[in-house]
């Protein structure tokens, strides 16, 4: 379906290319269930989630996003000259002062007349990037240049606690341009925020705290909020047929089960309760198989979801999708975009598939040396590719690449 009120921006901006990184390590959640004495179709039926990714030591938020980000680098996709803006959306930074985006500028290589920072708010600090950063692309400030946009997180939970089965991690990394060739992005996005208490990360912590079923009433009101914005923005007076209008409705997936919920609230709240099974069938489920199998990746996780539908969708040129961002705290967005000419060859690149297929399954034991081992502490075999936390000195976190001379020291 068309849309002539997109006519009125100039040009269109919105995502250009789009890569993943996932953990080599994953973990079966049946194996943890039967370690934690929980039914294992609790995790499998209950919150639809079957593997979660586990980041080993030599793995950080840095390296996870750099890993994400070097692939449309070394694809030819972009120049690394043409990027003006770097911002990095994670709640799950290695310092509180020096932001994750300078580490990746250096490893990365990109020019120094570069603005370069990080994004927190909760989950929701990818979208903030990349909004944002379409912004830019649509500023004079931008001259013509591009950004790119990275999504990374670690979700550690306490071992033992009920949150452990929705821990992950993973980073998705979008540059940003004008005639993007995967998907243009509508500016009119519906946004909502409320100050909730739902999910927390004391600056001591390592582990979030959450208050697990109050988290998933605010994520559903937050949807809501959002959702009425959406159509004051759009002058939808009525939104029933807003179901008819998508060809994927991707949603915040901290846990599979909590998409499915939140699809039940979209079609509540658009007057469609009755149509809400049928059409999570078709718009919804199909692409929630990174979340099933990579867990709560936080602010990627919304566009791993964006990744497995660009890569294993098939030909969706011209085709309209929403997404829903939501970040506890809370602030949330509902947004669409719509795919562009000749979006697959862009989204063959991604190979999700591909991504998790070369994983390797860790035992219980393992995974729990790796989440009390020390950040750089190689307790396992080693990273075989990629960026990797080499070691910490003073405090500083010194970052090499598999296979490559030369440590990159930042
Ligand atoms: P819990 O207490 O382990 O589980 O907490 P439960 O008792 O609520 O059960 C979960 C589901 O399994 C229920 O289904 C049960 O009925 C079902 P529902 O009623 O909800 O449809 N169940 C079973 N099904 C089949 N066979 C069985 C069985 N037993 C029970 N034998 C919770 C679950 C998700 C709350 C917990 O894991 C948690 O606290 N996780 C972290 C918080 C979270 O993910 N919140 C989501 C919304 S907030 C958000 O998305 C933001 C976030 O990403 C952070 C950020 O923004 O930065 C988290």
């Amino acid at each position: 379906m068309s849309r002539p009120e997109a006519k009125a921006f100039p040009f269109p901006v919105g995502i250009d290319a789009l890569s993943a990184h996932v953990p080599d390590t994953f973990l079966s959640l049946d194996d943890l269930a039967e370690a934690r004495g929980v039914p294992p179709e609790k995790i499998s039926v209950g919150l639809g989630s079957f593997e979660m990714a586990v980041t080993p030591p030599w793995e950080d938020t840095v390296t996870i996003a750099a890993n994400a980000a070097e692939k449309p680098l070394r694809l030819g996709q972009v120049d690394p000259g043409e990027i003006g803006l770097l911002v990095v959306g994670t709640e799950t930074a290695v310092d509180h002062a020096k932001p994750v985006a300078t580490f990746l500028h250096e490893l990365l290589g990109l020019p120094s007349a570069c603005r370069t920072f990080e994004v927190k708010h909760a989950c929701y600090g990818g979208t903030a990037g990349v909004t944002l950063a379409a912004d830019w692309v649509r500023s004079p400030s931008s001259r013509g240049r591009k950004a790119l946009v990275v999504a990374a997180d670690i979700a550690r939970y306490d071992l033992g606690s009920s949150a452990e089965f929705t821990q992950g991690a993973g980073a998705a990394a979008m540059v940003i341009s004008r005639d993007p060739r995967l998907l243009e992005i509508d500016p009119r996005g519906g946004t909502f925020t409320r100050n909730v208490y739902d999910f927390w990360r004391p600056l001591d912590r390592r582990e979030a705290l959450v208050d697990g079923k109050f988290s998933i009433d605010c994520y559903l009101d937050a949807l809501s909020g959002a959702t009425a914005d959406f159509a004051a923005a759009h002058d939808l007076a009525d939104t029933s047929s807003l179901l008819d209008r998508f060809e994927a409705m991707l949603y915040h997936t901290p846990f599979p089960k909590m998409a499915m919920k939140a699809h039940q609230r979209f079609a509540e709240a658009t007057g469609r309760a009755a149509d809400a099974a049928d059409t999570a069938r078709r718009l919804v489920e199909p692409w929630l198989a990174m979340s099933r199998r990579v867990g709560n990746s936080y602010t990627a996780s919304l566009y791993l979801g964006l990744a497995w539908l660009a890569s294993t969708g098939g030909r969706l040129d011209g085709r309209e999708i929403s997404l829903f961002s939501y970040g506890s705290g809370c602030c949330a967005e509902f947004f669409t975009g719509r795919f562009a000419p000749g979006s697959q060859e862009i989204g063959r690149t991604i190979d999700a598939a591909g991504l998790l297929a070369r994983r390797s399954r860790l035992s219980v034991e393992e995974y729990e040396r790796f989440s009390r081992a020390k950040p750089g502490e190689s307790p396992g075999a080693g990273p075989s590719s990629g960026f990797f936390l080499a070691r910490l000195k003073d405090d500083r976190r010194l970052y090499e690449r598999a296979g490559a001379t030369g440590a990159v020291a930042a």
